[in-house]
């Protein structure tokens, strides 16, 4: 079996809840799983504070297991990239919009991992934050900066990291941006759903990681995408959404299923299993 953890929108920071936090570490050295998978808004601010924060923490789990890491909305300068978009400051905006990110937790936006383990698994990140730029361009005000996409030189990223994994190995793909409706905000992620998922199929991909939406939900899409599951993990952090509780996922991959069992808050007790769904591997079967 190969065992992912997967957790999302840490928010390092005013909204980082330090018991928490902690906990995840314990859980993490307790369920030792083949990767931890982290899907963004590592910082609430983007301040160099909450990035050495989360790189001291990020480097902690490093002792217990490989870390794939992706930057969120909350992890780009967006505001400032406009400025430079419009030639008020000399560096280029793209490079303005990631310096912080680039410069304390990864300078890769793209990242791939293989995660050990029978069948063992490729996830690849594919960075869905570019701020404002043309494919996130919104009418709705308050999503302008926060709403992603799916570029095609990202999904060049994708394939390229699918291509040099082994044949057996699991595809996963791990963006920010919540590509499904999220239950209580109503408001999708990510600004071409229905493209990017086409494209990750199309990839070979059997399942989607992705959080920003803050509260927990796994879902399949059988008329547009069938076989591919999307999983959208909830936050570690105060942020919560409807009263539920700050949750991690942990994904299990065998040959026949796909698990994924959240594990919920439960204060004073640390994180435990709270719900279980299971999903046959048809993109395996599919590419056997
Ligand atoms: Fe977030
Ligand atoms: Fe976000």
């Amino acid at each position: 079996m190969t065992r992912i953890l997967h957790t999302s929108d840490l928010h390092f920071g005013r909204p980082a809840v330090a018991e928490q936090l902690d906990s995840l570490k314990g859980s993490i050295k307790e369920l030792a799983p083949d990767a931890v998978a982290v899907s963004g808004d590592l910082t609430q601010r983007c301040s160099v504070s909450e990035f050495l924060q989360a790189r001291a923490y990020l480097d902690e789990i490093r002792e217990t297991a490989p870390v794939i890491v992706i930057p969120g909305n909350h992890d780009v300068r967006w505001i400032g990239a406009v400025a430079r978009n419009l030639g008020i400051w000399g560096r280029t905006a793209h490079e303005f919009k990631y310096s912080r990110y680039t410069k304390y937790i990864s300078p890769e936006l793209n990242p791939s991992l293989e995660a050990s383990g029978d069948p063992g698994a490729v996830i690849a990140g594919c960075n869905t934050a570019h701020g404002i730029s043309r494919g996130s361009l919104t009418r709705r005000f308050r999503d302008l900066g926060v709403i992603g996409h799916v570029n095609k030189r990202d999904l060049l990223k994708v394939e390229e990291a699918f291509s040099q994994a082994p044949p057996d190995a699991a595809r996963i793909v791990m963006i920010h941006h919540n590509p499904i409706r999220g239950e209580t905000t109503g408001r999708h992620g990510l600004s071409n759903t229905r493209q990017a998922l086409t494209a990750f199929v199309d990839l070979g991909a059997e399942l989607v990681l992705c959080g920003h939406d803050h509260q927990v939900a796994i879902h399949t899409i059988e008329e547009s995408t069938p076989g591919l599951v999307v999983s959208t993990a909830g936050t570690i952090s105060n942020r919560l959404r409807a009263g539920r509780p700050s949750s991690f996922n942990l994904v299990e991959i065998d040959d026949r299923e796909l698990r994924i069992i959240t594990h919920a808050w439960q204060n004073p007790t640390g994180f435990a299993p709270s719900q279980q769904r299971s999903f046959p591997r048809h993109a395996a079967s599919r590419s056997a």
